[in-house]
């Protein structure tokens, strides 16, 4: 593989390359993997193929005017991927990264939980490294190449690429969700993004009502002609196409991470896990970046009053959250840090016995066989976002658990939620309803909970990764219209959704009359109930009073 320009048929380009560069205070540096959703999918689906991937290498450049860059690393391959960084200068790691996707896009994009910011500067800097990467690929793309463009971070590069590539098929893929036009209009650059974005074929959406909202945008706010999920487009220059948008929700690699799940390193680690937790009735398991969205102080929140309600107690139930360091120059993520640790100290300084805390707080990452780990010894998994656009987190707790154990609860606001839904679903900003939702998926019985998990793995397995890649590729060969493969697997499932649906409910319903179950009992906390464990010595409030091991 050389580096020589305009080689690649198939252009990826996302914020991050695969691969981190770590430099250390010594100078050294290293590779690591990048964090994210986005990495751990795109990477499955490159394995093998080839490829140039277009992004930032996570380091920051020499400090120099505005605008100027550090030395760019050279290009380099991994695998059958040729990878071509992008430089950033610490201006606009700071203005373009921090500041405007991650401080003004992601809150509008996420229901502004936290405030938007909005800066001319920051906005400037955006556009300035959209530049950048446009011009990266163009330079890598062979003639009527494929080009990939990931996420928020690059909206305005679909529009630059077709301008000094007119030749080469555009799509891209938002990875989170794209917001009502409600709260899109808040953007003072709504149109010049909604432009930028226009200069795609396609464009995937994780949900369907994303895919809505973009659409609705472009008829709102640039009075651009709409049929169905077209939009009619007119570039400055007179030119015209018609970009089409759709859901097409992404996946993991399910058949790789199953494999790796089921080896016996793996069982046997989950094992020792276990047993270094001091083999808890229920361990249940957080795993997350730590961001506002994830809905973290809310899960914790939950477990905070179960223990105070003694519905649970360690160190029979204990809970593990692993908390990866994300963004933590922005402020809100600083402020989500402090918020959570504080929390996390409280919750085990007033319901922890000595040598069993209630809640084990990892702030690090972790390699993969170490998380398949956790996901097989973990009895309950908490994926409670107050909006993501999937969570493959919650697919890949479901995939690792081919011992049909464990039980998953899942906020409806998640992404995975419309594919997952047989689920423990929960509203997290309910926190009663949350409380009620793990007390049930700690005490509904195991065969019922390995039909849910059998379930949730059937949809995983027939829906993984390199089926999200092909359909988003057969969408962008075939748009402006519908793909035919698309439109005969759309009627194939729906027709084995339905058979599916029957054979359950009709199973369902037998469970039922044997137990004699109500059709959705709820566990109630009012009614003195079984708690996981009865604690053997209580002080006169009813907290366990000493160490119990
Ligand atoms: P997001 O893209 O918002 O980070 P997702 O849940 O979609 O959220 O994807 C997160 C990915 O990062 C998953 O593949 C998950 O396994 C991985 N991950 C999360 N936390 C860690 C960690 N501490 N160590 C290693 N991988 C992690
Ligand atoms: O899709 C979510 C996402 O923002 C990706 O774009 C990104 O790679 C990942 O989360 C991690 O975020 P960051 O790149 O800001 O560390």
């Amino acid at each position: 593989m050389t580096d020589e320009p305009h080689q690649y048929d198939l252009v990826i380009a996302a914020n991050r390359l695969p691969v981190d560069r770590v430099v250390e205070d010594d100078g050294t540096s290293s590779w690591g993997r990048s964090p994210g959703g986005l990495v751990t999918a795109m990477d499955s689906v490159m394995q093998g193929r080839r490829g140039a991937w277009v992004g930032w290498a996570g380091e920051v450049g020499e400090v120099g005017e505005v605008g100027e860059v550090g030395e760019a690393l050279e290009p380099f391959t991994e695998g059958t991927m040729y990878l071509r960084p992008v430089p950033l200068s610490s201006e606009e790691v700071r203005d373009y990264y921090e500041g405007f996707s991650n401080d003004t896009l992601w809150p509008i994009y996420h229901d502004v939980i936290v405030q938007a910011s909005f800066h001319r500067e920051w906005w400037r800097s955006y556009e300035r490294v959209n530049r950048r990467f446009a011009e990266a690929i163009a330079e890598v793309a062979a003639p009527e190449a494929t080009v990939w463009v990931h996420d928020y971070q690059l909206q305005l590069v679909p529009r630059m690429v077709r301008e000094l590539r007119p030749d080469v098929r555009i799509g891209w893929f938002d990875h989170i969700p794209f917001p009502p036009v409600e709260l899109f209009a808040q953007l003072p650059w709504r149109r010049a993004v909604l432009e930028g974005l226009l200069g795609a074929d396609f464009l995937g959406f994780q949900r369907v009502a994303d895919a809505q909202n973009f659409v609705r945008a472009c008829r709102q706010l640039l009075r651009a002609p709409t049929k169905n999920d077209t939009v009619a487009v007119t570039a400055p220059d007179g030119s015209t196409h018609t970009a089409r948008a759709s859901a097409i929700p992404i996946s993991i690699d399910f058949q790789g991470l199953d494999a790796l799940a089921r080896t016996p390193e793996v069982r046997a680690r989950a094992a020792e896990l276990r047993a270094q937790l001091g083999n808890p009735d229920v361990l249940m398991l957080g795993v997350d970046r730590l961001d506002y969205t994830k809905g973290i102080r809310h899960r914790l929140k939950a477990y905070e009053e179960l223990l105070r309600d003694k519905a649970i107690a360690p160190p029979e139930v204990t809970f593990v959250q692993v908390a990866t360091p994300s963004r933590e120059r922005v402020d809100s993520y600083r402020e989500l840090r402090t918020q959570v640790e504080r929390t996390v100290g409280r919750i085990n300084g007033e319901f922890a016995p000595i040598g069993s805390p209630a809640v084990y707080y990892q702030h690090r990452s972790y390699p993969r066989d170490e998380m398949a780990a956790l996901f097989l010894a973990a009895d309950v998994m908490l994926v409670t976002p107050l909006r993501d656009g999937m969570n493959l987190v919650a697919k890949e707790y479901v995939t690792c658990r081919h011992d049909l154990g464990g039980a998953l609860v899942l906020s409806e606001f998640a992404g995975a939620y419309h594919e997952l839904h047989q689920a423990f679903v929960c509203n997290p900003h309910d926190i009663e309803g949350l409380k009620q939702t793990i007390l049930k998926a700690i005490h509904t019985p195991a065969r019922d909970k390995a039909r849910i998990m059998r379930a949730l793995r059937r949809r995983v397995a027939d829906h993984d990764v390199n089926r999200w890649a092909e359909r988003f590729l057969d969408a962008l060969a075939a748009a402006p219209h519908r793909p035919e493969r698309q439109e005969r697997q759309d009627r194939l499932d729906q027709e084995s959704r339905l058979e599916r649906q029957e054979g359950e409910d009709r199973q369902d319903r037998q469970d039922r009359l044997l137990r004699r179950d109500p059709p959705d009992e709820r566990v109630r906390l009012t009614q003195p109930q079984r708690s996981v464990h009865q604690p053997s010595s209580h002080d006169h409030e009813g907290r366990p009073s000493g160490p119990r091991r």
